[in-house]
């Protein structure tokens, strides 16, 4: 970047204000300038939005490019020594999620219809079939026992990989290398092994869908003669990616939350009417994918503040659903407010295209949950729980948890 701004300040990410608030310095941020410099690891100088009506207008404008380094790589600001982008990325095969119409619209296209309300309707019952099979076995551990692992990460990984024809055998592989991709603080040679690893597997598996189509997502896509098998890996990769790593940490880190506020989860016990509407304040309150990338192809004035052409823009949802302009009281955890409006499935053409799934699987998980563990508690002090702060997605390393008594 050719300006310097002697305001501008590094990404913070330590939670200094609590494990589900934002850091202090981007809730100072806010209120001061809710579009700021910023300054990234590598060096560069960029924008950071924080305030609730300039993250909307901004996912909302097509101006600012997706083509953001490679997407959910992230690779370039997290990496010291990476060449400053200076023009939207090239686009990697598949991974719609950091391109730009008209190239995202072509392949997001092919798949709203495997995403649609009506179809993950029916799925209802047979996501809470997994949730309550999960719950089984859970109820046969011996507490404590790592809710994360036992359950948090089983529902939706089990979920995911039946819709999209993945099997569940091979979770070792995706998860792991998921894991390590995630990861914030890594050279590029590693993350580029487990984006390499990762693909090489799906590869192989969408090379086989499209010999012999079966009844999942991936074959149907695979059907489609216009899509290359690496525009197949890359969509298989976003969605199995954005499929598990998210709903996971929503409910390991929902439930962590629910267990610190003895109150709301009072009160959700007593209603589960009230679930639809604590899921949607869970989603506002953790915001666990928080920060995105976007590139503004050309001078472009936001809250008040001109963004240069070419700067590299984070929008962080979390802060931005914790602006007081627009939720009352918003650093408050309250099941029972209406927390529509919140922006922690995007906005825009990008917005989240598995939410409705999330959605069905983050209920059902938090109803069973608290039904079949009537005195489910953590089994270490809160400030023992291992903070996600070192990944891209937020949430909890592990939560472990005890109980004394399981209901039906
Ligand atoms: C996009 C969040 C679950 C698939 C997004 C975006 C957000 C998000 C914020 C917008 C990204 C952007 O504007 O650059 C979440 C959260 C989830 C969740 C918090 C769980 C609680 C899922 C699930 C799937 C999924 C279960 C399964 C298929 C996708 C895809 C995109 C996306 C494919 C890219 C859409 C596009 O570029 O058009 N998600 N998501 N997500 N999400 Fe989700």
């Amino acid at each position: 970047m050719s300006h310097t701004d002697p305001a501008a300040r590094a990404l913070p990410t330590e939670r200094d204000a609590g494990p589900f608030d934002p850091p202090r310095e981007i809730t100072r941020m806010r209120a001061a300038r809710p579009v700021s410099p910023l300054r990234f690891p590598d060096g560069h100088e960029g924008w950071i939005v924080t305030g609730y009506d300039e993250a909307r207008q901004l996912l909302a404008d097509s101006r600012f490019s997706s083509r953001q380094d490679i997407g959910i790589l992230h690779v370039p600001y997290e990496t010291p020594g990476m060449p400053v982008p200076t023009e939207p990325s090239p686009q990697v095969p598949g991974l719609f999620i950091a391109m730009d119409p008209p190239d995202h619209t072509r392949l997001r296209r092919k798949l709203t219809g495997a995403f649609t309300v009506k179809r993950m309707r029916r799925l209802e019952e047979h996501i809470a079939d997994v949730v309550e099979q999960q719950l089984d076995a859970l109820a046969r551990l011996a507490p404590p026992v790592d809710l994360v692992k036992e359950f948090a990460l089983p529902v939706p990984s089990l979920v995911i990989c039946e819709l999209l024809g993945v099997p569940y055998e091979d979770r070792d592989t995706f998860q792991t290398n998921s894991a390590r991709f995630l990861l914030k603080e890594q050279t590029l040679e590693e993350k580029m092994a487990a984006y390499g690893a990762m693909t090489a597997y799906l590869a192989e598996l969408v090379t086989r869908k499209r010999a012999e189509p079966g009844d999942d997502i991936l074959s149907d896509l695979a059907r489609h003669d216009d899509l290359t098998i690496e525009e197949l890996t890359g969509i298989a990769f976003l969605l199995l990616l954005a499929g598990h790593e998210t709903t996971a940490n929503m409910l390991g880190l929902g439930a962590f939350a629910l267990l610190e506020h003895p109150e709301q989860l009072a009160a959700l016990r007593a209603d589960p009417e009230l679930t639809p509407g604590a899921v949607e304040e869970l989603m506002r309150y953790l915001s666990v994918a928080d920060m995105f990338y976007r590139y503004a192809t050309e001078d472009i004035a936001l809250g008040g503040e001109t963004l240069p052409e070419g700067s590299t823009v984070v929008v962080s949802l979390l802060a931005a659903n914790r602006d007081p302009r627009r939720f009352d009281d918003p650093d408050a955890l309250d099941i029972r407010r209406n927390a529509r409006g919140h922006l922690s499935f995007g906005h825009g053409v990008h917005q989240c295209l598995g939410q409705q799934l999330a959605r069905i699987e983050m209920r059902a998980g938090f109803d069973g949950l608290l039904r079949r563990f009537p005195d489910l508690a953590l089994a270490v002090p809160a400030d023992e729980v291992r903070l996600r702060t070192d990944m891209n997605i937020y949430g909890v390393h592990a939560l472990p948890v005890t109980w004394t008594d399981t209901a039906r």
